[in-house]
């Protein structure tokens, strides 16, 4: 069946980490140092580094996404019992220099030339998300790179999804807004967003507030979405 079309959409908005940068290549690269535990850290260390942003954003206690990043990297590490300060550097470099999904950048590439206003929105320090926005190749295609730094309070807070509302300067239901994370695209159809829940990882459906408006598979069938494709 073919996919709902949003209308009167004028800018996609992503998340970042899942999204467009494939969190687990910064693990990949350095698997053979790692060994047959690689994916169980990997998995390990994001799912801590988003357990820490949503419990500092409750206890006020807010720090930039690059420090959340290696205190859930070390908690990950300890788990494993690998104690290896190099290892644990390198992991934090491959960190800042992720690749993008193969589908990414030809996709954004469309959106763009459709007219669209594209645009990062994402838990990432501005630092990470520039450095990652040029190591995956998509920088050139972005209009804005959005940080929650400017809120000081992590998503799923409104406040997050607002200042995308703010700096691109267009209403609510004229935002079109991706991510792989179901409980990120549940915040942004709470919030009023129009939503397409990437679910490349195959995750269940959130039993929360709102429902994303179409699930997808992989971020170029977004095109058919919002009437991009050529
Ligand atoms: C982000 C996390 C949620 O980029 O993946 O905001």
């Amino acid at each position: 069946m073919a996919p709902p079309q949003f209308s009167g959409i004028r800018a996609c908005v992503f998340d970042a980490y899942g999204t467009l940068f494939d969190v687990h290549s910064a693990v990949d690269r350095h698997a053979n140092r790692i060994g047959e535990r690689a994916k169980a850290v990997s998995e390990l260390w994001r799912m801590k580094q988003l357990q820490y942003t949503w419990l500092r954003s409750l206890m006020g206690k807010h720090a930039p996404f690059w420090q959340l990043t290696g205190d859930a990297l070390d908690f990950a590490l300890e788990a494993h019992r690998i104690f290896d300060p190099s290892l644990r550097d390198d992991l934090m470099s491959a960190y800042m220099a992720l690749t993008a999904y193969p589908e990414v950048k030809q996709t954004l590439s469309k959106l763009k030339n459709a007219g669209m206003r594209l645009a990062i929105l994402s838990n990432g320090t501005p630092h990470m998300l520039e450095s990652g926005a040029e190591s995956s190749g998509i920088a050139d295609l972005l209009d804005a790179n959005l940080s929650v730094e400017e809120v000081g309070i992590y998503k799923p807070d409104p406040r997050v999804y607002q200042l995308a509302v703010d700096r691109l300067g267009v209403t609510k239901d004229q935002i079109s807004f991706q991510s792989s994370n179901a409980w990120d695209a549940v915040g942004a159809a709470t919030f009023g967003f129009r939503v397409a829940w990437i679910n490349r990882f195959g995750q269940g459906r959130e039993r929360l507030t709102a429902e994303p408006d179409v699930e997808l598979r992989t971020l170029d069938e977004l095109l058919l979405v919002v009437g991009a494709e050529s």
